[in-house]
């Protein structure tokens, strides 16, 4: 099928990400720290249906690729529903969901029945305790369960992402590493990008290539080829392990050039890029009852202001708001 979400800079848009609530059970430092977090209102979040028809239009537009994020998606009722019905939708190719694994377990047998093999897990430490001071709840146990449960019920890949914070997790990263030795698991590790409710002194992120130095002190890292539907991370493994290691340097080396996404609020706006704050409403059009193609006219706008790149090297000022309002 023909694309036709293509920007100025020729860049093909096939991936949407898809927030379906800006509700999460954990606090992580990084995301939402420590502040009263203002919710969206009840009726300004997009239900389930009207969703389904932005995807529906998307897809006749050209995307064959999703992921659902939030917030926490699990949190919301009614997920595993929503992904099966996102299962139907033909042209979509690849369906994936980004949990931060909490409530994941009780999930897994239905996510498997529907066919959902792609899980993305936050996981920042390998320390309990750690686990709690960065996500504010006792909750490591319970995810690292979820992760060993996915594993043997056969998902794959399973990606664990880990926010490389400085003075937190920093003297870790090896030993997270070192889990692919042991496991099947990509294990990914992401610069801390600003948003604009991280306390400033937190804003000072780790840069990819310093993460990478310590995670090479281990053993050399060997470059895995690309795949036709691979993401931002540079791929690499060690030898003879069954996982792989990746690196998002989204602060450092942005991959706008390669950027092939748009995101969908859970409020309904259309985002065209994570690190800016500009984005489309397409929700009052779609309750006030616009036709597909007045939809897919909103899609082709937000593809058509994708900007060509981020601002953050250049002293721009960061996105306000939260990473869990906007989906990852
Ligand atoms: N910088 C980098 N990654 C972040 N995430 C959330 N906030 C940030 C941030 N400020 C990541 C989490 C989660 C994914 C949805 O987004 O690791 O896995
Ligand atoms: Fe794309 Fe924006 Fe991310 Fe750059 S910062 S890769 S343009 S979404």
């Amino acid at each position: 099928m023909q694309n036709s979400l293509i920007d100025t800079y020729k860049r093909h848009i096939n991936y949407l990400r898809i927030s379906i609530t800006d509700r999460c059970n954990l606090r992580c430092i990084y995301c939402a720290p420590g502040m009263p977090i203002k919710k969206m209102p009840h009726e300004s979040i997009l239900r389930y249906e009207e969703i389904l028809r932005l995807v529906r239009i998307g897809a006749r537009l050209g995307i064959t690729k999703v992921r659902v994020t939030g917030g926490e998606p699990l949190v919301r009722k009614g997920c595993c529903d929503f992904l099966e019905k996102l299962t139907r939708i033909r042209q979509l190719a690849d369906i994936s969901l980004t949990t931060n694994g909490v409530l994941l377990k009780r999930h897994l047998p239905r996510l498997y029945e529907i066919g959902i093999r792609r899980l993305n897990i936050s996981m920042d430490t390998r320390s309990p305790e750690k686990y709690k001071k960065i996500t504010g709840i006792p909750a490591f146990d319970r995810v690292w369960g979820s992760i060993h449960t996915a594993m043997e019920m056969g998902f794959s890949p399973i990606k664990l992402n880990v926010v490389a914070l400085n003075g937190i997790n920093d003297n870790e990263l090896a030993d997270l590493a070192r889990l692919t030795f042991s496991y099947p698991l990509h294990v990914r590790f992401i610069e801390q990008m600003p948003f604009g409710n991280q306390p400033p002194e937190t804003r000072q992120p780790l840069l990819a290539p310093d993460i990478r130095s310590r995670i090479e002190s281990i053993a050399p890292l060997f470059p895995v080829s690309r795949e036709a539907n691979d993401g931002p991370a540079r791929r690499y493994r060690f030898s003879a392990a069954p996982g792989e290691i990746g690196f998002i340097a989204a602060v450092s080396q942005h991959f706008c050039e390669q950027c092939n996404r748009l995101r969908l609020t859970a409020d309904g706006r259309l985002r065209p890029c994570l690190l800016s704050d500009q984005s489309l409403d397409i929700k009052t059009a779609l309750r006030n009852g616009a036709a597909d193609d007045t939809l897919a006219g909103i899609f082709l706008s937000a593809v058509a202001s994708k900007p060509r790149k981020h601002g953050l090297r250049c002293g721009c000022t960061p996105p306000s708001g939260q990473m869990g309002a906007i989906g990852g």
